[in-house]
């Protein structure tokens, strides 16, 4: 069953809206090798586009989807290297502007221990993509797109966060499908209850949802707190979900729609090297299925899989692959771990 209708007639298929930063990740690569360790140890480092809405589009792209991006970017060489990095990938930049204030873009620091031990070091003062403004936010390009994604980080500050509300309203006011990436990231946010006040408003609205147990708790703070799974999605569903998916790290994830069904599925075994840059290839892949129309099952199954193939590489962005390249690991997988090794 269908459970979202893409407006096909539409030129753009998903615009993002939020986060792009720069990661810097311990090298790791043919010249040199930064086994895990403390990153104040670490000498030599590999810089990559990042941020998750910013690798979600790089991820959908790679799949042949056409993307748009809604940011904001620091006005040096740093801002200059997102933006031809977005061109060479063919996601459209014509609404990624440059700050004027000096903002700059963040930086995030990658802490790579063991294969289940990472952690990010995030410098994000005065910081570029933030200042999105309502001004910045058109509504013939939210219109020519059959999808916004909203990235919950955007709502940390004003007038990133009106800015963010605005393409809300434009998404439902012209058949926008809208989808809502929780995506928290503790920086920034002043306080616990106003991250449920923004994070509330725009998952009431949205189609979509997607986030970590506990973005949902966040999320559900002033709404009922200490909802379980299913008692969130039927929550949701109340409001304008079809589908709501709800992620537990390497328990794996339960996507449950609007008709009262539930599909899960498991990550596929991997050695990783961070346990970042999973939900950006879970979301990428998920996103392609759901565009083909595919079975559910088949969009979660996609979307683990390639989460799986990105905690295992040194970065969230460049290595992201095509559909291939996830058709063949998850081939191979099943290979080695029978038909069943993502299933429930
Ligand atoms: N060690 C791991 N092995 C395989 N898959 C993993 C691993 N860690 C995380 N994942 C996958 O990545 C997803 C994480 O998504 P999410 O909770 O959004 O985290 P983030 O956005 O911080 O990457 C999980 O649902 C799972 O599919
Ligand atoms: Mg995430």
């Amino acid at each position: 069953m269908k459970y979202v209708e893409f407006d096909r007639s539409r030129p753009m298929d998903i615009v993002l809206l939020g986060r792009v930063a720069i990661d810097f990740n311990p090298a790791y690569n043919d010249q040199v090798k930064e086994e895990f360790k403390p990153l104040k140890k670490v000498h030599m480092f590999e810089k990559f586009v990042g941020g998750s809405p910013a690798n979600i589009a790089v991820g959908v792209t790679r799949h042949g989807l056409k993307a748009g991006f809604i940011g904001k970017v620091s006005d040096d060489q740093f801002g200059e290297y997102v933006v031809d990095y977005f061109n060479e990938q063919g996601i459209d930049t014509t609404h990624v502007t440059k700050c004027t204030g000096g903002q700059k873009l963040g930086l995030t620091f990658t802490e790579m221990l063991s294969p289940s031990e990472s952690s990010i070091l995030m410098y994000r003062n005065c910081i570029a993509d933030l200042q999105l403004s309502v001004d910045d936010i058109n509504e013939d390009y939210i219109k020519n797109t059959k999808a916004l994604l909203i990235s919950g980080t955007s709502l940390a500050e004003s007038p990133s966060r009106e800015a963010a509300i605005k393409a809300m309203m434009l998404a439902k006011k012209n058949g926008t499908v809208l989808i809502f990436d929780i995506d928290y990231r503790a920086y920034n946010w002043k306080n616990k209850d106003e991250i449920s006040v923004y994070y509330s408003i725009i998952a009431k609205e949205a189609d979509i949802i997607m986030g970590s147990r506990e973005e949902f708790d966040l999320t559900e703070k002033l709404i009922q707190p200490g909802m379980t799974d299913e008692q969130s999605a039927a929550y949701w569903h109340g409001r304008n979900a079809k589908i709501v998916v709800i992620k537990h790290g390497m328990k794996g994830s339960t996507a449950y729609t609007c008709d009262g069904q539930k599909f899960s599925i498991k990550p596929f075994p991997v050695e990783a090297r961070k346990g970042f840059g999973g939900g950006d290839g879970y979301g990428a892949g998920f996103l392609y299925g759901l565009y083909n129309g595919w079975e559910l099952l088949d969009c979660l199954e996609f979307g683990s899989a390639e989460a799986s193939m990105m905690v295992r590489s040194n970065n969230c962005s460049d290595d992201l692959p095509g559909p291939d390249a996830v058709r063949a690991f998850i081939r191979e997988e099943k290979e080695k771990y029978g038909e069943m090794v993502a299933r429930v």
